[in-house]
Formats: C-alpha cells, sequence, structure tokens
C-alpha cells in the first residue's frame, strides 16, 4: 500500500522517524516484530511542507536521525496562519492527486498537520492522526484548533494515552464502524528510547557547554534547562518579560541554559527583551541527541513545549511548565510536573521548593512499541 506522510515542524521529524523505521522494518520482514503477518508492503512518501527550514529546526533532524530525504519539499516557509496553512494546503493538495495514496499520516496538532488532513480529506483520501485526542481546552491556542480539526477528519486515530481515546469519546469520536480509534502508546516514548542510547554515545554538548568537568565524569552537573517558544507566551511582552525576569532569578541558584527557538529570538529583538536575560545562558538550538542529553543531566526543566514536559517525565527530571494547563495531565497527577504559570514569583518559588514525587507511571504512554503498533493497524487497512 502506498501512503503519503506529511511533516514541516521540528517534533514531527521526531516522531515521524519512529514510525518510518517501523515501516522500513515491516518490510524487510514482512511483518513486525509482534508476530503478526501481513501481505500488504508499505511503501512510504515523505513530504515536508517547509514550516521549518532553518538548519537548526530542520535539517540537522534529517542527519542526525537518519530520517529519508523527503520525496517532496514543498518550501512553504513562515506566514501568518492563514497564508501558511493556505499554501500547504494547495501545495499539498497537487502531490495528493499525483501520488494518489490509500492513506496519508499526519502528526501532532501543527500547521503542518491541518493542511496535511484538510488536503486528503477533500480529495477522500482516509487520514491517520498519530497523537489523536490530545487537549488543552483552551482554543486560543492555535495548536488546539488543529488538534480539534484534525481529529475530526480524520478515520484512523492513534492515541498515546488513555486520557486521549476519552477526549475523543466525549467529541462522539470512537472505534467501531469506519473509525479506527486506539490507544497504541506515544511514538516520542519510542523515540527517546532508541535514541537515548544513541545520545549517551555521541553527544559531547556537556562538556562544549562546560556544564561538567571531564575529570569528574558525568556526576551531578547543577543547572536548569529552559524551552520557550509558545505563541502565547512570546507573542505578549508582558508574559515574555516576565518569564525572562523569573529565568534570570532563577540563574542565581544555578545556570540556566535555554536553547532558543527562532519565534522567541525574533520576539525578544522586537520588544528589546535581551538586557533582561544577562544570567540567561542562550544557545541556538541544539540536535535531538543535545536536547536528550541536556534534558537526562539537568536539575530541573523549565518548558512550555508538549514534547520537552514528555521528555522530562520519562527521564524522571522536575519539569516546571510555563503554562496554565497542559494537554499531558499524566504528568501533572505524579508531582513530576508542575503548571507554573508565567509569573516571576510563582516560577521562581516553585522551583525552590521541596516536594515529595511519587514514582513516574511512564506506562501510561505505552511500552515504547508504538510505531510497530500503528504500523500493523495500517498495514491490514483498507478502505
Ligand atoms: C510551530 C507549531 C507549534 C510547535 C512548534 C515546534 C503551529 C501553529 N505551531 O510553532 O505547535 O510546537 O512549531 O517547534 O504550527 N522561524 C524561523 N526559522 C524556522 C522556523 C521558524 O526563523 O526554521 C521563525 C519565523 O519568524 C516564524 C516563527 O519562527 O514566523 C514561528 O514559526 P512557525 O512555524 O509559524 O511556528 P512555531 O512557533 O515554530
Ligand atoms: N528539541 C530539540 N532541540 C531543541 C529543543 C527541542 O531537539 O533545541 C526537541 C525536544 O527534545 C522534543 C521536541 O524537540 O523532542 C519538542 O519540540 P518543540 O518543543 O519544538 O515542539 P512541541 O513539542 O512543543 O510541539
Amino acid at each position: 500500500m502506498k501512503i503519503v506522510t506529511i511533516v514541516g515542524a521540528r517534533p514531527q521529524f521526531i516522531k515521524a522517524v519512529a514510525v518510518s523505521r517501523a515501516i522500513q522494518e515491516f518490510d524487510k520482514k514482512g511483518s513486525c516484530s509482534l508476530g503478526e503477518t501481513s501481505e500488504r508492503r508499505i511503501k512510504e512518501i515523505l513530504v515536508h511542507t517547509g514550516q521549518h527550514y532553518d538548519y537548526l529546526m530542520d535539517k540537522i533532524f534529517f542527519e542526525e536521525l537518519e530520517l529519508a530525504r523527503p520525496d517532496y519539499h514543498l518550501g512553504v516557509g513562515s506566514g501568518s496562519h492563514a497564508r501558511q496553512t493556505g499554501m500547504m494546503l494547495e501545495r499539498i493538495e497537487g502531490v495528493l492527486q499525483k501520488e494518489t495514496p490509500e492513506l496519508v499520516m499526519v502528526y501532532g496538532d501543527t500547521n503542518s498537520t491541518l493542511a496535511g488532513a484538510l488536503a486528503a480529506a477533500k480529495l477522500n483520501i482516509p487520514v491517520a492522526h498519530v497523537e489523536a485526542g490530545l487537549r488543552s481546552f483552551n482554543r486560543t491556542m492555535p495548536e488546539e484548533i488543529n488538534r480539534l480539526l484534525t481529529d475530526h477528519l480524520s478515520t484512523l486515530l492513534f492515541c498515546p494515552t488513555d486520557q486521549a481515546v476519552r477526549n475523543l469519546l466525549k467529541e462522539g469520536i470512537k472505534d467501531g464502524g469506519k473509525k479506527v480509534v486506539k490507544k497504541v502508546g506515544d511514538v516520542m516514548y519510542d523515540s527517546i528510547l532508541y535514541y537515548s542510547k544513541l545520545a549517551e554515545k555521541k553527544s559531547t554538548i556537556l562538556r562544549d557547554l562546560k556544564l561538567i568537568n571531564p575529570q569528574f565524569a558525568m556526576r551531578n552537573p547543577q543547572y536548569y534547562l529552559v524551552t520557550l517558544h509558545r505563541a502565547e507566551n512570546t507573542d505578549d511582552p508582558k508574559r515574555l518579560n516576565s518569564i525572562l525576569k523569573a529565568l534570570n532569578k532563577i540563574g542565581k541558584d544555578a545556570p540556566v541554559i535555554l536553547p532558543l527557538h527562532p519565534r522567541t529570538k525574533k520576539m525578544m529583538n522586537t520588544y528589546h527583551l535581551f538586557s533582561q536575560a544577562k544570567r540567561i545562558r542562550m544557545i541556538e538550538p541544539v540536535s535531538y541527541l543535545d536536547m536528550l542529553t541536556l534534558e537526562r543531566n539537568a536539575k530541573a526543566i523549565l518548558t512550555d513545549s508538549g514534547g520537552v514536559q514528555k521528555e522530562a517525565y520519562w527521564f524522571k527530571i522536575p519539569c516546571f511548565t510555563l503554562r496554565e494547563e497542559t494537554e499531558w495531565m499524566e504528568t501533572v497527577e505524579s508531582g513530576w510536573n508542575i503548571l507554573v504559570g508565567t509569573e516571576v514569583e510563582r516560577i521562581v518559588g516553585e522551583t525552590r521548593r521541596k516536594r515529595r514525587r511519587v514514582p513516574p507511571k511512564v506506562r501510561a504512554f505505552g511500552d515504547g512499541k508504538a510505531s510497530e503498533k500503528i504500523v500493523q493497524i495500517i498495514s491490514r487497512y483498507s478502505v
């Protein structure tokens, strides 16, 4: 069977690579390691919308993760939501008309996700959504609109958690009839398991940033790792200023390392905020292997990223989420992830507070075989 996979933004490269590897394994063996057999080989066509395009937001992941070169690069780039999504729609439609796949796979909740799902659905091509059912219940987030619409356009919905399945049920989307709704686990968990071993061997970021002294091996580097890019935080000067002030204060306790997303860099320039951030060590965005290494060795992580919240949890690193709500409540329930919002005193106070945590339930996100399960289901799927 022929499928078209649509990606475009950093987290999608990390998610799609896990499923692409499972497809390759499946094709090699004629089945996946779960023991099922199937006659249906899968040919995957990779489409990159071009939503992310800086080397450090894009190509570095293809190189490091050994993700196949895209068969189509649509070169859409940045723009307003309507412009970016509209250009993607038009260009994706052209590819789908030419390739006539049996299925289109989309990942997560970006504009590339929505454009892929909508272009396919209008051509009556079934859509498979990986990371279906996530909800923040905050419709001012562009991602929430993308998730809602994509789920309602999809025929195969691959949920990372039980909560995601329940969220879909509340919206009337359930397994049966024409819909396939399955909890398969989280493909990002598959990726972290696979790549963290490689990161241990290959990444030199802690030494490069002088966060450890090689003479004392890897013991106890003491730094906070931060990521910040959510539009609700970066595009509001008051909020951005407040978060930076908090990070600056935390910088008195231990080094604060911030790989800077291009959106955040742009907005800090626009609002002249670099002078507020003297105690924050800003670096360029890092590769996935370097990011896993930075996360795993951090004293704590502060973030507004969806993926980074989960990675902190899987590595058992305390996380402080710079938002008022999260799609990943499983990480909050056991005390590993604290929602700290964007006010200075609250952020600083929460990072300094001692607290007890129960062991994280990583199994809530599956068993590390989400990608294999997805491939097994799509290989058996026919319209
Ligand atoms: C997008 C996703 C967000 C996801 C994030 C992952 C949407 C609506 N948002 O946000 O859900 O969490 O990716 O990182 O799809 N820019 C560059 N170089 C790049 C890419 C972006 O300079 O390679 C700058 C441009 O100024 C651009 C801005 O960043 O306008 C925002 O980029 P965009 O892709 O629109 O959204 P993200 O904030 O990256
Ligand atoms: N990431 C990375 N380098 C960075 C920042 C993040 O490799 O400098 C990885 C991170 O480990 C996670 C993914 O990118 O796997 C998360 O993407 P992002 O935060 O951009 O988007 P979100 O998950 O919020 O949609």
